[in-house]
């Protein structure tokens, strides 16, 4: 084993910046960051709006570039290189999930977890993605609905594909931006259940979110204020979604019983 390898963080940020200009107007939407995420952590970014939470996340995703400052992802300096070459360690390094879930409407869940692989290099053969996106939607519990379009599924089970989709490529690193935005708080808990149980195998996650009660699932939470980071703190004692749901389904059956 490579040991130097293995301690390389999968995210290193260094005084990194993103200023958007227009006409006169300078804003500062990101200052001079650093950042260390390991392998097998789950982080949680909070701040209010304009905070710089989703400049930061499109920069980790390598949908946008900083205006200084450096982003190592797996140790390989992003700046260096090239838009193909970013958009293969996109592919092969970052899985994504988003507050509105971004499925492919008229296709089903199974091709559209098949998706990222057709962007894949070298090409995977047909028969090994059908296979590994059908391992993805196990995963996530959605075995049962491979078949199923977007519209025909709850917005919870719609997001659990979005995972899976997230998955496919074995990445190095889950980036959600406001994951459970746009579901009720029981879903929202076994989302996080989902994640918590992923990130217990071992995948990292890095997630959005402005809710205290949904960063309360997460092992770290850093605080984004004005493009700086402001808080950073380990969550020791987080909340285990398999208890609240738990706890929700007592208080359910006690109110029928009532
Ligand atoms: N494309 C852009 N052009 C100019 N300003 C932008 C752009 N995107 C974001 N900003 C500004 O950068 C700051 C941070 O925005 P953003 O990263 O979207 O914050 P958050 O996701 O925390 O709400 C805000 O002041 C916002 O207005
Ligand atoms: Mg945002």
């Amino acid at each position: 084993m490579n040991m130097q390898l293995s301690s390389t963080p999968v995210i290193e940020l260094h005084g990194l910046a993103k200023t958007y200009k227009s006409g006169e107007v300078e804003v500062k939407a990101v200052r001079e960051l650093a950042l260390r995420i390991e392998r097998g952590e789950f982080v949680a970014i909070m701040g209010a709006s304009g905070s710089g939470k989703s400049t930061l996340m499109n920069i980790l995703g390598c949908l946008d570039q900083p205006t200084s400052g450096s982003y190592l992802l797996d140790g390989v300096d992003v700046a260096g290189l090239s838009r193909k070459e970013r958009a293969v360690l996109r592919n092969r390094k970052l899985g994504f999930v988003f507050q509105s879930f971004n499925l492919l409407a008229r296709t089903t869940a199974l091709e559209n977890v098949e998706l990222p692989m057709f962007y894949s290099e070298p090409l995977i053969p047909l028969r090994i993605r059908h296979q590994r996106a059908l391992q993805a939607l196990e995963k996530v519990g959605l075995a049962g609905r491979v078949r199923h379009h977007p519209s025909q599924l709850s917005g919870g089970q719609q997001q659990r594909i979005a995972i899976a989709r997230a998955l496919v490529n074995q990445p190095e690193v889950v980036l959600a931006d406001e994951p459970t935005g746009n579901l009720d708080s029981r879903t929202s808990i076994e989302i996080m259940g989902l994640f918590q149980e992923l990130n217990d195998a071992g995948i990292t996650l890095v997630m959005v979110t402005h809710e205290l009660d949904i960063a309360a699932y997460c092992k770290r939470i850093i605080v984004m204020r004005d493009g700086s980071i402001v808080g950073d703190s380990r969550n020791d004692d987080r909340r285990q979604a398999r208890r609240e749901i738990e706890r929700l389904d007592q208080e359910e059956q006690q109110a029928k019983l009532a």
